[in-house]
């Protein structure tokens, strides 16, 4: 009776495992080379992984779109039953994709808004438009600017190609524009539009080099004239920006009030040391969860669990989406990061 018991029971779980493990998710991630993505891209495999399900994971390289896009085609051919994508450039998978449908295989969108096709099953994201809004109310709090006493700022934007950027921006400017129309926040540099002020592929090093071009064209300096606050959309942005104002002799004392999200290890230094004033925790355990669920629904037939389907279109669609909610974080709550 014992042993029939045990037997049973291991049987049971055989059966289990290779239920789940005759399911295949392809997970192709942007980039192993920033920290958010190297961090995510593990933990959505083994959040998988751990719920019984088999991974393919890949990562574009070097923010390559054609290495991603080469990497979706290969999964989309292999025997995977749905796949996860964190897009580099939101609008250059509408092609490959049209493999992935023709295969029926579900794709749910990861952080980033895929663009321009139908392909598209699900969107996994955080609140972006409550990201721009914090970072856009953080600086008026900080800096308080009034007609009589106007701040200088200067705007940098995410990469144009990923649709989270412009979210980021927009509701941002939603709350700075009116201080910018009305005189109370100054862009010296005259650069506010998404075209000007785009970081391309949020690279570290076009972040620094902006920076170093913005204090040579309007004289910036801590002796020179005073930038008060940087709108920044990410860590990764804002880590370059700090390197150059370090760089040109700002500190502590006299470093703008500067943004971010993310979190990043470096961020969370700046922060401890006094040259970032903020960031954006997006707890990826939460967005990995829901990606969790969803694939649990997808491989029983059901219905994935969403909150929202109002807020994302991609041009061809709306969105059944579920959005993670993002949490400021500066010097005040740091302790709860380190
Ligand atoms: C993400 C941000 C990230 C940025 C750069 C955006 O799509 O939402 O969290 O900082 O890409 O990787």
């Amino acid at each position: 009776m014992k042993f029939n018991k045990a037997l049973a029971m291991s049987l049971f779980s055989l059966f289990i495992t290779s239920q789940a493990n005759a399911f295949t998710v392809g997970v192709a991630m942007p980039t192993q080379d920033e920290g958010r993505w190297y961090n995510e891209g593990f933990g959505v495999e083994h959040m998988l992984q751990n719920s019984g399900f088999n991974v393919e994971l890949f990562f574009g390289g070097d923010i390559d779109v054609e290495l991603q896009q080469r990497q979706v085609e290969r999964l989309s051919n292999s025997n995977i039953d749905a796949l996860v994508i964190g897009s580099i450039d939101g609008n250059a998978l509408t092609q490959v994709l049209k493999i992935t449908k023709s295969k029926k295989i579900p794709v749910i969108s990861y952080d980033r808004l895929i663009t321009g096709t139908d392909a598209v099953t699900y969107y996994a994201t955080f609140d972006n438009g409550k990201v721009g809004q914090i970072q856009g109310q953080f600086l008026i709090d900080k800096l308080k600017p009034t007609v009589e006493h106007p701040k200088n700022i200067e705007i940098f934007h995410g990469s144009l190609d990923d649709n989270n950027a412009v979210f980021f921006y927009g509701e941002a400017m939603k709350i700075l524009q009116p201080y910018i129309d009305s005189g109370a926040l100054v862009v010296k540099s005259g650069q506010i539009k998404p075209e000007d002020t785009e970081i391309h592929g949020w690279r570290t090093d076009l972040a620094s080099k902006r920076m170093d071009d913005l204090i040579d064209k309007i004289g910036y300096g801590p002796d020179g004239e005073k930038l008060d606050g940087i709108l920044s959309p990410a860590d990764c942005i804002s880590t370059g920006i700090i390197f150059t104002l370090k760089k040109r002799g700002y500190t502590t004392d006299n470093i703008p009030v500067i943004t971010g999200q993310d979190s990043t290890k470096e961020a969370l230094q700046n922060i401890q040391e006094g040259y970032q004033a903020m960031t954006i925790f997006k707890d990826g355990k939460e967005l990995q969860k829901a990606v969790v669920e969803m694939i649990k629904a997808i491989s029983e037939g059901k219905e994935a669990p969403v909150n929202d389907t109002t807020t994302y279109n991609n041009g061809v669609m709306d969105m059944k989406s579920f959005l993670c909610k993002p949490e400021l974080i500066d010097n005040s709550n740091i302790g709860k990061l380190l």
